[in-house]
């Protein structure tokens, strides 16, 4: 995997959508409502949600201050709301420790709503840490890379993944741009059916592709 890392980021910087998340300096608190919306629901359709959400609560405070109705009615139309109400228990919860959004893997794990995939976005895009994130997308991109069989979403098929990418990210500049590289690639070449191979920066180490399988 590290020969690829070159390649992948090369065309994520080329390439990648300019997304408020991504412009150098954006607030952690910012990382944490994006990965929230983006938990179950594609980039395009959180953005509209996203820019009117931060206008509304423009930093943990207010948010945990902030009337659950209000916070229901700023998240009307995205689905899945039990987010917006774990969301605002993070927000509470962090407000209460007295700190911001934690610099610290295991303690965003500990929040409510954010599993191993959230908390290494956040720790990643938020703080620059060291952790893979392991994403339908990626999970997707990998499987392909790797030639994996079939039930790619095992529990140990992930583990798998994690750990081998854990090794990869320890070497890369920029662990951010790594773990953003690999969701755009699932996000906008390796689709789902059909991916768009002749477009792939990593076609070469494509064992899917070589196999025709892709
Ligand atoms: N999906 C989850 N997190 C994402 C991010 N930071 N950028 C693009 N897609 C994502």
């Amino acid at each position: 995997m590290p020969d690829l890392v070159h390649p992948l980021t090369q065309w994520y910087r080329a390439n990648a959508r300019d997304l408020p998340w991504r412009r150098d300096g954006f607030s952690a608190w910012g990382v944490l409502v994006s990965e929230f919306m983006l938990q179950q629901t594609q980039v395009a359709t959180v953005l509209p949600y996203f820019e009117r959400f931060l206008r509304a609560f423009p930093d943990l405070a207010s948010l945990a201050a902030a009337d659950s109705d209000a916070v229901l009615k700023q998240w009307e139309g995205l689905g899945y709301y039990s987010r917006a109400r774990r969301l605002q228990e993070c927000a509470r919860i962090i407000v209460a420790q007295g700190g911001g959004v934690p610099d610290d893997f295991d303690a965003l794990a500990a929040l409510p709503g954010i599993g191993a995939y959230t908390a290494a976005a956040i720790a990643s895009i938020a703080f620059g840490r060291y952790y893979p994130v392991v994403d339908g997308n990626v999970l997707r991109v990998q499987a392909r890379l790797r030639a994996l069989p079939d039930d790619i979403g095992s529990a140990a098929v992930k583990k798998r993944l994690y750990e081998s990418l854990l090794e990869t990210i320890r070497r890369v500049a920029d662990p951010s741009a790594f773990n953003q590289a690999q969701m755009e690639l699932g996000a906008l070449i390796c689709l789902p059916r059909p991916p768009r191979c002749s477009e792939c920066p990593l076609r070469e180490w494509c064992r899917a592709l070589a196999l025709g399988a892709a």
